[in-house]
């Protein structure tokens, strides 16, 4: 498919209403995430690339949460509501309620298929304008089509009909092309088409798909534009919303590594679609990326890190086994050592945490060293509370720096300490009961035994 922006005016239908029997769930089906993102949300993505006149998602009743999640990304989408789910063209239906005036081709989506990119909606408007088609429809050639909806042609790229699997013959089940769940149609003809469905009689439902054979007897053009059978993965259960996850990842870590990460053994690695990476930067085996990372240049993440929401500055090392929580921003070259938790607190320049610590709702300066189990006591179950460690400071092992609470640059905390009292720069601050030392006791008492 090649990929120029379509000149004529499009709208955009995406279809999120369906029940999701299959996924055994709560959550509605199209809330469920790959690569952590709501699968409609990446379908909401790909269309808004395509800069449409409107943009309508389709619901049931009570699916508030899903449109909460997709005003987010896209606050001017419109919300239509299908009442009963009576199928995909009844669907559709609803959501042309809203298109009333709409001119030029209506794009029709599946919130199921979140692989699908926003190149290929524009290749198939493209396509159909320049075959003047009245539809054009995503074709994918499989190994296996249960499930998908068979094209029927006469002679290729044209379709005579879509069979559901449901209502396929045996003959037809053989047919190896099926449809991928994107199909543009020319404005006016959608309008009156749906008017005219009728349901089906295998399962009483008005199915989308319907509206090809409509068009053939009309003597339209449906043009068939072949997608890749990836990007067409419909998830129908949690089996598929594996299978979606891995072939997600699996795009995300050819792009990082196209764009010059080493992945040293891509496939532990998970990504986010928004992970954002600079030049050379190494990632060890076993590290996720939650969504909202920034990674500087230079950057060594080592095996079984977790970061989310989390700025590494150039640089900078961090890990194994180290957890960057939502708000934690590492300047240039700061080590980040094994089991150290980092939340919302700046690390500046050169600072180090490189063992065992928790450091949260913190500013740490330039330089600073952060020793062996040092504790920010940030909370005390009602409010959280500022640590700020200054320039150059060195925190002895095994502090903790009870919130609010400072210490200025170049002070020494004395390790063991629990710091209550701001403690000035430059001074040497320790808090320890005096040490008892019995010469000879212990023999005495094992002697005791
Ligand atoms: C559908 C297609 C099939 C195609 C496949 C591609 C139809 C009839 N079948 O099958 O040809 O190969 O997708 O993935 O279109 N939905 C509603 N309201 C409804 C019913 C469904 O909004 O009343 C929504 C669902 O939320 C879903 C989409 O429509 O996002 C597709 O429905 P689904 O039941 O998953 O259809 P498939 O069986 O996958
Ligand atoms: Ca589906």
């Amino acid at each position: 498919m090649s990929s120029e922006k379509p000149k004529t005016n499009c709208s955009v239908i995406i279809l999120a209403a369906g029940k999701g029997t299959r996924m055994h769930s709560d959550t509605p089906k199209v809330l469920h995430k790959i690569a952590g993102k709501a699968m409609l949300a990446h379908v909401v993505e790909a269309a808004k690339a395509l800069e449409p006149d409107a943009l309508v998602v389709v619901l049931a009743p009570h699916m508030d949460a899903v449109k909460a999640e997709i005003q987010k990304i896209y606050p001017s989408c419109l919300f239509a509501i299908q009442e009963e789910q009576k199928g995909t063209g009844h669907a559709v239906a609803c959501g042309m309620e809203l298109l009333k005036g709409a001119e030029g081709d209506v794009l029709v989506a599946y919130g199921d298929t979140p692989l699908v990119r926003g190149e290929t909606f524009a290749a198939l408007l493209s396509e159909k304008q320049r075959h003047a088609a009245t539809i054009a429809l995503a074709g994918i050639y499989l190994e296996n089509p249960t499930g998908y909806g068979r094209l029927v042609m006469k002679s290729e790229p044209y379709v005579e009909c879509i069979v559901e699997c449901k209502d396929a013959s045996a003959e037809q089940k053989k047919i190896r092309w099926g449809w991928g769940g994107v199909m543009a149609f020319d404005a006016a003809f959608l309008h009156d088409g749906l008017k005219r469905l009728a349901p089906s009689p295998a399962t009483g439902e008005y199915y989308l798909t319907a509206l090809l054979e409509l068009a053939t007897a009309k003597g339209e053009k449906n043009l068939m534009v072949e997608m890749s059978v990836t990007e067409a993965m419909g998830v129908n259960d949690r089996v598929q919303l594996a299978e979606a996850e891995a072939a997600l990842q699996a795009r995300l870590r050819e792009a990082a590594m196209k764009k010059g990460v080493t992945l040293v053994a891509p496939d532990t690695v998970f990504l986010a679609t928004d992970t954002q990476f600079g030049r050379d930067v190494v990632v060890h085996p076993h590290v996720v990326f939650g969504s909202g990372v920034v990674v500087g240049d230079r950057v060594e993440i080592k095996s079984f890190s977790h970061v989310e929401q989390a700025a590494i500055g150039a640089g900078s090392v961090v890990g194994p086994y180290a957890r960057l929580r939502p708000g934690a921003s590492l300047a240039e070259n700061v080590h980040i050592g094994n089991f150290v938790e980092i939340k919302k607190s700046n690390i500046a320049k050169g600072a180090k945490i490189n063992h065992l610590s928790y450091v949260g709702d913190a500013e740490v300066g330039a330089g600073a060293n952060i020793g062996a189990g040092t504790i920010t006591c940030n909370y005390d179950g009602t409010n959280k509370y500022q640590t700020v460690i200054e320039e150059g400071a060195f925190i002895g092992s095994n502090t903790s720096l009870v919130a609010p609470v400072k210490v200025g640059a170049g002070a020494i905390i004395g390790a063991g300490s629990v710091i209550t009292e701001d403690v000035p720069a430059d001074a040497l601050s320790f808090e320890r009961s005096e040490q008892t030392t019995k010469p000879e006791r212990a023999k005495i008492m094992r002697e005791a035994k």
